[in-house]
């Protein structure tokens, strides 16, 4: 049998134990602060039917076009797709239970979503989101209120350097004229089209705004703007999140060309962007938006909704710095020892501390195997602990242990073996 050995799918990453302990510390800061507003987490499968995506996305998105993860299931036939973000499933999921029937739902999801993207740093093909919807709020304040959410995530991660991009997609009939008169523009300057934005043209001419053809900018920059055919209602809708933010500090552009990449979205989007060298090209960290039509394009009542996601890749490549100066200790105490006896000493030692409730790694490898106590050190000072707690056989003998403190200004001291517990609650746990 053939041993070559497997690596990872491209574009997917392993997140190892050091970084694990990032994302771990990151995952509890943002719970906390989704629970300060009111979210609830709710859990829709990593698997949909293929149909949910191309409808609830738009047949014509790059997402649904290129870089979905769909297969047919060889046991029943289904197309099935990996999810490629959470909002039609979360969707999906909510109208299937009903979930807004007795009132308008803060919810959010948290893991992984697949899109077949060519990979580079800050874009995978397996990557994460956080992805925060408020189902049955069709109020402007909730769309300023997300984005004032996000303002505060920021300072907490310290987080500097973001800026937040706005525009609005007004309402499907007004996006409809705008369309015939972008479709007549566009075919107006048939010359300068790429092959992209000829089959775009009549399936989905608003996406040939967002080109990055170089070639394209000039006669894009002065294609109709969707604020010319915007009503009044629009208006004064896009004007009251203005207002709002203003009203509490927040700076934004307006960038008339921010349509994003999901055919769900009405009246509000946006983007919070880092442009630092961190993430080069990547930069959008969070977007989102309002999907006023998408439960019932998904076959549900009509259901206001707005949301956003952001990529936690790029958010912890922003903020690790901050994220490791808060992580906490892997274990409270690292219990080494030396020769045959103490390792039976040791392993008692440890199994009462942990009944005390404190965290605990006993050095492994039974009497044989565990090295010298200077390697033992390595290995405690490398597992985090605030304290190591030293046997030997002079201290099974006496009857005491050591302990050595870790962190801080070090120093050990010896003590009976049956006061150790108590000493250590009272220095880790202040009891
Ligand atoms: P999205 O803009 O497609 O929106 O994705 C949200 C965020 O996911 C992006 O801003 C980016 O940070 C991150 N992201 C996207 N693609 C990749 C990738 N290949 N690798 C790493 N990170 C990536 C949505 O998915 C909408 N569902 C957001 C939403 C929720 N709108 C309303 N509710």
């Amino acid at each position: 049998m053939s041993k070559e050995k497997f690596n990872a799918v491209k574009g997917m990453n392993d997140i190892l134990p050091d970084d694990a302990a990032l994302w771990e510390h990151l995952e509890e800061v943002l719970r906390g602060w989704l629970k300060s507003y009111g979210y609830r987490n709710m859990r829709a499968p990593i698997l949909e039917k293929t149909g949910l995506f191309a409808r609830g996305i738009g047949e014509f998105t790059d997402v649904v076009e290129k870089e979905m993860f769909s297969f047919i299931d060889r046991l029943n036939g289904d197309d099935l797709t990996l999810r490629t973000e959470f909002t039609a499933g979360v969707v999906r999921a909510a109208i299937e239970s009903n979930l807004t029937y007795n009132g308008p739902q803060r919810v959010y999801s948290m893991g992984p979503v697949f899109r077949h993207e060519r990979p580079q740093k800050g874009r995978y093909r397996q990557f994460h989101q956080l992805s925060v919807e408020s189902l049955g709020f069709g109020g402007a304040d909730m769309d300023a209120e997300l984005i004032v959410m996000l303002r505060d995530l920021w300072d907490e991660l310290d987080l500097r350097d973001v800026r937040l991009e706005l525009n609005t997609l007004g309402q499907p009939e007004e996006r409809a004229a705008h369309r015939v008169a972008l479709i007549a523009y566009f075919e107006s300057h048939n010359e300068l089209l790429d092959e992209d934005a000829r089959r775009r043209l009549h399936a989905n001419p608003l996406r040939i705004l967002d080109t990055k053809n170089p070639a394209m900018q000039e006669m894009v920059n002065n294609a109709p703007r969707l604020t010319e055919f915007l009503g009044d209602e629009s208006k004064s809708r896009f004007e009251q999140v203005q207002r709002l933010l203003k009203d509490v500090g927040i700076d934004f552009t307006i960038n008339p060309r921010l349509v994003r990449g999901l055919d769900y979205y009405n009246h509000t989007v946006f983007e919070w962007i880092c442009d630092g060298d961190t993430l080069g090209s990547q930069g959008t960290i969070c977007g989102g938006g309002r999907y006023d039509g998408l439960f019932e394009l998904l076959g549900g009542k009509p259901t206001p909704a707005v949301g956003f996601a952001i990529g936690l890749e790029r958010l912890i490549l922003l903020t690790q710095d901050t994220l490791k100066q808060n992580l906490d200790a892997n274990c409270d105490v690292y219990v080494m020892h030396q020769g045959e006896v103490a390792a039976r000493a040791a392993f008692g030692v440890a199994v009462s501390l942990r009944q005390m409730g404190l965290s605990v790694v006993l050095h492994c490898g039974g009497s044989e195997g565990a090295g010298s106590f200077k390697s033992q050190m390595k290995k405690a000072d490398a597992s985090n602990a605030s304290f190591a707690v030293i046997i030997g056989e002079d201290e099974v003998n006496a009857g005491t242990v050591n302990i050595k403190s870790l962190r801080g200004e070090g120093g050990q001291v010896t003590l009976a073996s049956t006061e150790a517990a108590s000493y250590l609650m009272q220095k880790i746990a202040g009891v």
